[in-house]
């Protein structure tokens, strides 16, 4: 077998656009994460060997000694965009905002970032006073026009436009703000490289020194990354590594709400959301989510149930809705909308199974109102009641809630933080809450004579062991 030789004079290396991914030539499919027509060539890297006399060691601490100071945290003025960081912006952290174009990216960091720089003129703990908005996207007018429509302008707020790494560096260097917010590492591009913008050695070298950079001088970096068609992080997945939070803006152009979720956050809890609303000033943080997301709930229509559902420390409750229709298919459809199709396949196929009920000649179409995306197995008893009261053509109450994950054998499984949900149940008027078993008891024995107890008697509890006793319960008796 040939062997490469030790040390090969690297010339140029071909990288996969999609999973970073590194390759000796050029193929049609990267080999590694099957995309088509992703790998691109990039020249121009240096392979510097540094001399050994010049590394210098480390010095090991015992962790009982570490000395760490409490990060002072500083608001960015607004409420959900500090949730979802786990309090607000650390000094000397990398935050990466990711989303589809158009959905506010921009527009929240301007909010931000004229917030930021009015809270921290008048505080007296910062020294540092200024907030650096550099971007490379649009012209420097162009944020300003945005800026005055939705009441975002502040003499500390300090705008530049360009692309180039190094003057973005050095600009930041001189100025020393307490924040940069860099719109977006897809279009900056270092001088050292000859790859174009955008490429996966571009986007992360332009980031690692970005980075590094924030670590130096101790501002907060934000970077805006932009999204692949099938919604990951443009660029490398390395640059998820490299942050120490990843938030991505979700939501689509048909509804006007949108949820920031922390992917990953070294600061604070992950999986944290916070809710948004586009007006045309700018957007405007939601905090009673659920009324946004049960607005338009129609009265006694079959095939609609509210699901109470955790996004990281927030219940939120929304409409699990279903429609079951004769196929006219030769294989019937399942399909779903803001939550897994493969977990819907399974959840009709433990119907069907035990529960009996006939569905291999039916289409099912399962849906969350609002454009809300649910991933908890919590959603299982409420997507599957939705279905049931769908092929019945039988409302469920109106004033129910319910949650719960569903086994293969139809067995009804406890979830998460069922307290939570049923306060935001009681919160939001609700008087029924169909919940596990198992939970039930949770609730009782946890709360006895605190507030959910006493508000609990307005809210009756039916607690579940079977998917056959969800379908007597919730269903079949009048209601
Ligand atoms: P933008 O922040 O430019 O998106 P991104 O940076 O993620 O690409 O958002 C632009 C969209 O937001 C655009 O479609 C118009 C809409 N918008 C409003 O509805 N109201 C507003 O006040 C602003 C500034 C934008
Ligand atoms: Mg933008």
């Amino acid at each position: 077998m040939s062997q490469l030789p030790h040390n090969p004079p690297m010339k140029s290396l071909f990288t996969c656009n999609s999973c970073g991914s590194e390759h000796r030539k050029w193929m049609g499919q990267c080999p590694d994460c099957l995309a088509w027509n992703s790998i691109t060539e990039e020249s121009g890297f240096t392979n510097k060997t540094p001399k050994s006399s010049n590394i210098p060691s480390l010095t090991a601490t015992a962790i009982t000694e570490v000395s760490c100071e409490d990060s002072p945290r500083f608001s960015t003025g607004i409420d959900e965009l500090n949730r979802v960081l786990g309090g607000g912006l650390v000094p000397g952290s990398a935050i990466l905002v990711g989303g589809n174009p158009g959905i506010g990216k921009s527009t929240l960091l301007l909010q931000a970032a004229s917030q930021i720089a009015m809270l921290l003129k008048n505080s007296a703990s910062s020294e540092r006073k200024e907030v650096l908005y550099i971007t490379g996207e649009e012209s420097a007018q162009q944020v300003k026009l945005r800026g005055q429509r939705i009441d975002a302008l502040h003499p500390n707020l300090l705008l530049a436009n360009s692309c180039n790494l190094e003057s973005m560096l050095s600009t930041i260097k001189g100025s020393r703000p307490s924040t940069v917010i860099i719109d977006s590492i897809q279009t900056t591009i270092s001088d050292q490289l000859t790859s174009a913008a955008g490429t996966v050695s571009q986007v992360r070298d332009c980031a690692a020194a970005l980075i590094q950079q924030a670590k130096q001088l101790g501002h907060a970096l934000i970077l805006v990354g932009h999204v692949t068609k099938d919604g990951n992080l443009a660029g490398p997945r390395v640059l998820e590594h490299m942050v120490d939070a990843v938030i991505y803006f979700e939501g689509d152009r048909g509804h006007s709400h949108r949820i920031l979720r922390a992917i990953k956050n070294r600061y604070g809890p992950a999986g944290e959301i916070g809710v948004f609303e586009m007006r045309d000033k700018g957007l405007v943080g939601i905090r009673d989510a659920s009324r946004l997301f049960l607005a338009e709930r129609s009265a006694d229509t079959s095939g609609s149930v509210v699901l109470a559902c955790l996004e990281g420390t927030r219940p939120l409750l929304v409409e699990v809705q279903a429609l079951v229709s004769p196929t006219v298919y030769a294989t019937p459809k399942r399909a779903a909308v803001g939550l897994d199709a493969n977990r819907v396949a399974m959840l009709v196929a433990v119907m069907e199974r035990r529960i009996g009920i006939p569905l291999t000649q039916h289409d099912v179409y399962v849906n969350v109102a609002g454009g809300a995306k649910i991933t908890e197995p919590a959603a299982d008893l409420a997507i599957l009641l939705a279905i049931l009261s769908a092929y019945q053509d039988r409302p469920l109450p109106l004033q129910m809630v319910v949650f719960g994950e569903v086994g293969l054998t139809g067995e009804i499984r406890p979830v998460g933080n069922p307290e939570t949900r049923i306060k935001e149940a009681i919160h939001m008027g609700f008087q029924r809450v169909v919940l596990p078993h198992e939970n039930f008891s949770r609730v009782q024995d946890l709360n006895s004579g605190d507030t959910l107890r006493k508000n609990s008697t307005s809210l009756r509890s039916i607690p579940i062991k079977h998917l056959r006793d969800a379908a007597q319960k919730c269903l079949e008796r009048d209601h």
